[in-house]
């Protein structure tokens, strides 16, 4: 027997998500917060970890979390579900809908986890490229929507990552009214832009939200939250395994409830870290960044990047690189860290262009 005859021809023709296995002193390549919680609030929460019995299963579905952050969104509280971490969410709402002919419709390009929880579940992924200012082709996308034959789940990610922009709302409302099927508004890096779809729940059935702790500050913790109309919310549910969120996490979850501002404080600090880093990225000869309403900076080079990010890497700094032919060519994406950092990498990145330039 040929045990790969058993798996899924789709699975067996794709990569696994490539989450980076290189650690570097500076860490810039993942969107995560560079900052910890500071120390009387990090005591804090190990102390109410403390009270968890380890012998005990965590409270299945986390009923008393999804009602406190079910306020906190200001939805009904079977209009959300939690869980490790937003990745979770996106494969339990694909498996819900697999065994259909789905179309999964993504823009080209965006977070590698719409496709690839796409695939895994069978589904038929129609990647939509971006135009030359980072919105969404909307005519592409309309005429697929009203001449395909499947149901369709749309993953749009607000502001996109990797390249930082909110695509045009109005363009978003419209495929939410044109399509047959779900559209997942992913909103990741709401607390850097606070721009939301939330208020549009009321008005559309189709659509659904998602939200993460990991970019605020809670990355180790996965927690996700996938908010959308009670029916839907309801089915899907069914198919999320029981104690999805640990114990741990359940307590960090309500910490942060507990204690936002201080998450809040940071993510603001971020934001005005992150426009220094645009504006000296800017005045480098040879090097675009792209604004960006996220955590992260999106930018293009005048010359090969490749040998840009294996100097950084020398230099213990690692960013991510998008290099690859057509729109990426020369493309690197940096997450915003905190002001050191953001100092090294500039300095780093200026020392390694020279060099680079030099060469060519
Ligand atoms: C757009 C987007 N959605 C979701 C995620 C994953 O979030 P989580 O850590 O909650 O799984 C990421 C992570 O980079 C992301 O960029």
């Amino acid at each position: 027997m040929n045990l790969k005859d058993l798996i899924r021809k789709e699975v067996l023709s794709q990569t696994a998500y490539p989450a980076e296995t290189l650690s570097c002193r500076i860490k810039l390549d993942a969107n995560e917060n560079p900052f910890t919680l500071p120390p009387p609030l990090k005591d804090g929460i190990f102390e109410a970890m403390k009270k968890i019995d380890l012998n005990r299963y965590p409270e299945p579905g986390s009923h008393r979390l999804r009602a406190r952050f079910a306020q906190h969104y200001e939805v009904e509280r079977d209009m959300l579900m939690i869980g490790n971490g937003s990745d979770e969410l996106i494969h339990t709402l694909c498996t819900a809908m697999a065994g259909r002919a789905l179309d999964v419709i993504v823009p080209v390009p965006t977070f590698a986890m719409y496709k690839i929880s796409a695939l895994n579940n069978g589904h038929r992924v129609i990647g939509v490229p971006l135009n030359t200012s980072f919105d969404l082709d909307l005519g592409v996308i309309l005429e697929h929507l009203a001449t395909t034959k499947a149901a369709t789940l749309v993953f749009l990610s607000y502001p996109n990552n990797p390249t930082g922009n909110c695509f045009n709302q109005q363009k978003i409302k419209t495929i939410i009214e044109q399509s047959p099927g779900i559209v997942v508004v992913d909103e990741a890096y709401f607390p850097f832009c606070r721009k939301t779809f939330l208020p549009f729940l009321k008005r559309y059935e189709n659509l659904v939200i998602l939200r993460t702790l990991s970019k605020i500050g809670l990355a180790a913790m996965r927690i996700g939250f996938l908010i959308g109309p009670p029916s839907l919310i309801h089915e899907v549910d069914k198919v999320r395994l029981p104690y999805n969120l640990g114990a741990l996490s359940q307590v960090a979850a309500g910490f942060y409830l507990d204690h936002e501002a201080a998450f809040l404080k940071q993510a603001e600090e971020i934001t005005k870290n992150r426009e220094e880093l645009f504006d000296a990225l800017k005045q480098m000869e040879g090097v675009h960044p792209w604004p960006s309403e996220a955590n992260f900076i999106f930018f293009s080079c005048d010359f090969d990047v490749d040998s840009v990010y294996n100097n950084l890497i020398e230099e213990d700094i690692l960013i991510k690189n998008f290099n690859a032919p057509g729109i990426m060519r020369n493309c690197m994406r940096v997450t915003v860290g905190n002001h050191e950092e953001n100092e090294e990498f500039l300095a780093a990145l200026n020392n390694t262009i020279a060099k680079v330039r030099r060469v060519v």
